[in-house]
């Protein structure tokens, strides 16, 4: 029988909200771990708080009994993983090990994602197979937490998604988008790379990636997901200056020392799942319909 029942760990996060509703439209049942404040909407049927530092993985699992276990809850941003190493692997490799233990202990799966900038974006573009380069904590602790997860769980995917884009559950702008509309929005100038290239990926289509992968049965291992368009980040700031009517003008130009470039190679997954990704204006055109401001 097909796996049904999700656990998802930052259920009221980006990635972990978009997920979760999707799942949830699709009649899977789900359960949602948060952390710091019992969210308003998370997007699953039922949410417990669960702190990856002090909680147990092994209770949580005997507590929910999950199929699946999509392990979307981390330390994720680059500033807080540099302010604090020693918290960032505690959290992104230790918690992600005994998570992928429990689920070994049970014959769950677990989906972990991981990251494209496992990749120092100096040999571009870039294949499941190709040697990680991690050029920062953030980037140390989810490589050192690929090879943890795959060497104590067999029934493990590990998703690399490039940059994403999607809506909260706030309805508004998520992940990067939060902050390339936020701040013209409110008349402040943005500096955007134009030696820094991205594929950018919405949220929902990486999370159909995921159910995709899941239920098709598919190879476990290391699938890459990122959307079809190879960008600037100063050209990725213009197309979001045109769906969100703000003034082209304050996406200022700037420089990366040298270029860096995180490309991925998309093949596998594709052939895996089927799931198309979409363009960037795609994607933008439906969360300009949704977002609020
Ligand atoms: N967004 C992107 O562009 C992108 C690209 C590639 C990969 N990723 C990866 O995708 C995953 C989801 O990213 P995201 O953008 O959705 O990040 P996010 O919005 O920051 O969500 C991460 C969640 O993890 C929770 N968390 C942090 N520390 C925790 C702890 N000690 N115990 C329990 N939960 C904890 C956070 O809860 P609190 O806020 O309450 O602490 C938050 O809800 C991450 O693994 C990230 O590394 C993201």
């Amino acid at each position: 029988m097909a796996p049904n029942t999700y656990l998802i760990t930052g259920a009221a996060g980006f990635l972990g909200w978009n997920l979760g509703r999707m799942l949830i439209r699709g009649q899977s049942t789900v359960v949602g771990t948060w952390h710091h404040s019992k969210p308003d909407r998370c997007a699953s049927g039922h949410c417990m708080q669960f702190d990856l530092e002090q909680d147990d993985a092994e209770t949580l699992l005997a507590a929910t009994s999950p199929d699946v276990v999509v392990h979307c809850a981390a330390l994720a941003s680059r500033a807080a993983c540099d302010a604090d190493p020693d918290l960032a692997r505690r959290v992104n490799v230790d918690a992600t090990r005994r998570l992928a233990e429990a689920c070994a202990e049970r014959d769950a799966t677990f989906v972990f994602i991981s990251t494209d900038l496992v990749f120092d974006g100096s040999r571009a573009p870039y294949r499941e197979e190709d040697p990680v380069s991690p050029a920062s904590v953030y980037a140390e602790t989810k490589a050192a937490a690929e090879l943890e997860v795959a060497g104590v769980c067999p029934k493990h995917y590990i998703l690399r998604p490039a940059l994403m884009y999607g809506q909260t559950a706030q309805d508004t702008p998520g992940s990067f988008l939060s902050w390339n509309v936020g701040r013209p929005a409110a008349g402040a100038a943005v500096q955007l790379y134009t030696n820094q290239y991205r594929m950018p990926l919405y949220a929902p289509d990486l999370a159909r990636s995921i159910e995709s992968l899941v239920k098709s049965n598919a190879g476990y291992g290391i699938y890459h997901c990122a959307g079809p368009e190879r960008m600037t980040r100063y050209e990725i700031g213009l197309r979001i200056a045109e769906h969100f009517d703000l003034p082209a003008g304050l996406m200022e130009k700037t420089e990366l020392p040298v270029t860096d470039d995180t490309s991925l190679v998309t093949e596998k997954v594709l052939r895996a799942t089927g799931v198309e990704f979409m363009g960037l204006d795609n994607g933008l055109r439906e969360i300009a319909q949704r977002i609020v401001f």
